[in-house]
């Protein structure tokens, strides 16, 4: 099939674009707002852009507070700092739970049971049941064009000052312990995947 998204002439029962770009990495996003209260939502329009500074960037589309941005967004750009904390088939439950649209004085890390605790280098909380936290500050914004004016798109770039790896994960030859921490993806649709020893491979890069 071939079809253009502006014609949107898939003909399918369902938008097949986020089938068609994965598995995506998802960043689940800790940040605090100005007045202090922590939130925590996840982002698949997620991933890491470069090595040197590490940087990393989260699209986020409209939300549905009066100013159209959703509380992950606002807070970084108000506050300049956030963490990603890796999403685990441990705590995937509280992840779909984080994803709920609620007010932006709502503590999600509260509402699902997770663990804050201090990060080291910014005032946004890290989620203790992830394996992997990334301490971010926020660098700048691009800001998408859309199809129309509810096409709000900010993308969002932070560059990572910050990493903690639960040593658990950390194999006695110092590799990063994949097959245990067990990462997940998102798909498309409501439908994830899973990281575990045999679904991964190595392949040598050509010289
Ligand atoms: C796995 C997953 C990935 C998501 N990825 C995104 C995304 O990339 N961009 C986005 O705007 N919303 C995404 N969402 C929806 C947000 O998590 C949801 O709108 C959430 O309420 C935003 O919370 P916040 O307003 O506290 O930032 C995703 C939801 C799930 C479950």
């Amino acid at each position: 099939m071939f079809y253009e998204p502006r014609k949107k002439n898939h003909g399918l029962p369902k938008n097949p674009f986020n089938s068609l770009v994965i598995p995506r990495p998802i960043g689940w996003i800790s940040s605090v707002d100005k007045n202090g209260v922590f939130n925590l939502a996840p982002y698949s329009f997620f991933n890491a852009v470069s090595y040197s500074p590490p940087t990393v960037m989260f699209a986020s589309g409209v939300g549905s507070a009066d100013d159209k941005t959703k509380d992950s967004a606002r807070n970084v750009e108000a506050t300049g700092e956030f963490v990603c904390n890796l999403a685990t088939w441990d705590t995937r439950e509280q992840m779909n739970q984080t994803s709920a649209t609620l007010s932006p004085e709502t503590d999600e890390i509260a509402l699902t049971g997770l663990t804050p605790i201090a990060s080291t280098l910014v005032a946004a909380p890290r989620i203790a049941e992830a394996p992997v936290h990334l301490e971010c500050k926020y660098l700048k914004t691009v800001d998408m064009p859309g199809w129309n004016e509810n096409d709000i798109y900010k993308v969002l770039f932070g560059e990572v000052v910050g990493i903690h790896v639960n040593d658990e994960f950390i194999t006695d030859e110092g590799l990063i312990d994949v097959a245990r921490m067990l990462p997940i993806g998102r798909l498309g649709y409501n439908d994830y995947t899973r990281v575990y020893g045999e679904s991964t491979f190595t392949l040598d890069r050509p010289d």
